[in-house]
């Protein structure tokens, strides 16, 4: 665990005592360094295989403006990726151009189809019905569609977005229709989207996706007389959540990706589509951790430690079975020896954040990190059992800027008054 980027943080005890009694626990924690650390090494890995590139960020992973913010002042041309009128609105309050950012929805409706067009930004559409809802708001003269290559990939059945069972995208074998009908109601320029799942940490499997994606690309061409102007592969690049998983190597994967290109368009780079990818979980996962509090220890037909952050705070382990290390906060305090279920005070058996996980000895009182839920954490999280959300802070070295304050109950209970 000692080659996390934030093990010294979390060695960081006295820090994280002051932390948590200043802001209360659950806190979510985020490391402003590693944000520019993770954006830098992103996008200096795709400039080195790709003349012409475009990285949006996926608001959805994480849309605390200040991290968009964050992230956006270590690289100025950062566009974000939107999937909802309220990630538009993060995107929009961050700063974010609008012609640098994409809408990519789902069974959009009409309204979420009139503020996409109104803010000016690129619409990716998941299909040939969205385009018919679009025609009665407006026509756009650049328009992308989600594919589906009919093959998914991901760390759990839940995350993988493209195959046989996925709501998302149009099938490989009709997509041509989308572009055609797009072509007819007057859509000048085009582009072409993929995103076949999350949590990927092979790269081979992105080199596989892309070859998929260029062979419909080059059947929409021959189909519309056109050339795409974007190829966007999406995202999925994974992060290690587990002591044992090696990060994905960025400078390999687009290597082979440009090799794809290359096979694909000719050796000419400067020739080719802008490859664009929309990544979430590798800028922000590994950047932020959830500072909680044991609550109570038990010991039951299992030896439980229960702790103030439960499904609550962090659904992946609820929905997907997702693991994320619990460490305790101190230095060398990580050899543990007993076997525990960690869990939060939610009224669901399935309120687990970690099951026959070993800890070193904890009491009640002992505060611990819940790693890597930096990425679909705190979006995720929610008020079940009218508990409010955690606040949120970012550290820059020992500076400490609150980024989002704690939700009071007084303040689930705003809209009531009607
Ligand atoms: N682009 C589109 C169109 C997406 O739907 C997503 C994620 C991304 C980009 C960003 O993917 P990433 O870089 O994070 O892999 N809640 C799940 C992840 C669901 C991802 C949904 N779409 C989790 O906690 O693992």
């Amino acid at each position: 665990m000692n080659n996390h980027p934030l093990s010294s943080l979390i060695s960081n005890q006295g820090l994280l005592e002051d932390i948590a009694n200043e802001y209360g626990t659950p806190l979510y924690v985020y490391s402003e360094n590693r944000l520019k650390e993770n954006i830098n090494r992103l996008s200096s890995a795709i400039g080195n295989s790709f003349d012409n590139h475009q990285i949006y960020y996926a608001v959805k992973a994480n849309s605390n403006i200040h991290i968009i913010s964050t992230l956006k002042k270590a690289f100025n041309s950062l566009g974000c990726d939107c999937s909802s009128p309220g990630e538009l609105y993060a995107a929009q309050k961050t700063g974010v151009d609008m012609s640098d950012c994409v809408y990519t929805g789902n069974y959009e409706s009409v309204d979420d189809l009139k503020t996409a067009y109104k803010s000016g930004c690129e619409i990716n559409l998941d299909d040939l019905n969205s385009l018919k809802r679009l025609g009665s708001v407006g026509v756009p003269d650049y328009i992308s569609f989600r594919l589906n290559p009919g093959k998914g990939h991901g760390q759990f059945k839940g995350i993988m977005t493209g195959g046989k069972d996925s709501k998302f995208g149009i099938p490989k074998e009709t997509i041509t229709n989308a572009y055609s009908l797009a072509k007819e109601m007057g859509v000048k320029r085009f582009g072409l989207q993929c995103h076949a799942g999350s949590a990927t940490l092979d790269v081979e499997t992105f080199g596989e996706i892309t070859k998929l994606v260029l062979n419909s690309a080059k059947e929409i061409e021959d189909c519309i007389n056109q050339r795409l102007e974007k190829i966007s592969i999406g995202s999925g690049f994974g992060i290690p959540y587990n002591d044992d998983d090696a990060p994905l190597d960025l400078d390999l994967l687009f290597y082979k990706i440009q090799n794809v290109f290359s096979d694909h368009y000719g050796k000419d780079n400067s020739s080719w589509p802008v490859l664009c990818i929309e990544p979430g979980r590798i800028l922000v996962g590994d950047t932020g951790f959830i500072l909680a509090k044991v609550t109570g220890m038990k010991n039951s037909y299992k030896n439980f430690i229960g702790l103030d952050a439960g499904m609550e705070t962090l659904m992946r382990p609820a929905l997907y079975g997702a693991f994320h290390r619990v460490l305790k906060i101190g230095k060398s305090q990580q050899n543990g020896t007993l076997v525990y279920d960690i869990t939060g005070r939610i009224c669901e058996n399935t309120d687990r954040i970690s099951e026959n996980y070993t800890m070193p000895e904890m009491e009640e009182g002992d505060l611990c990190a819940i790693m890597d839920a930096g990425a679909y954490g705190y979006s995720m999280s929610h008020n079940f059992n009218t508990r409010p959300r955690p606040a949120e802070i970012l550290i820059n070295n020992e500076e400490v800027k609150l980024i989002r304050k704690r939700e009071s109950i007084e303040d689930l209970f705003r809209d009531c008054d009607v």
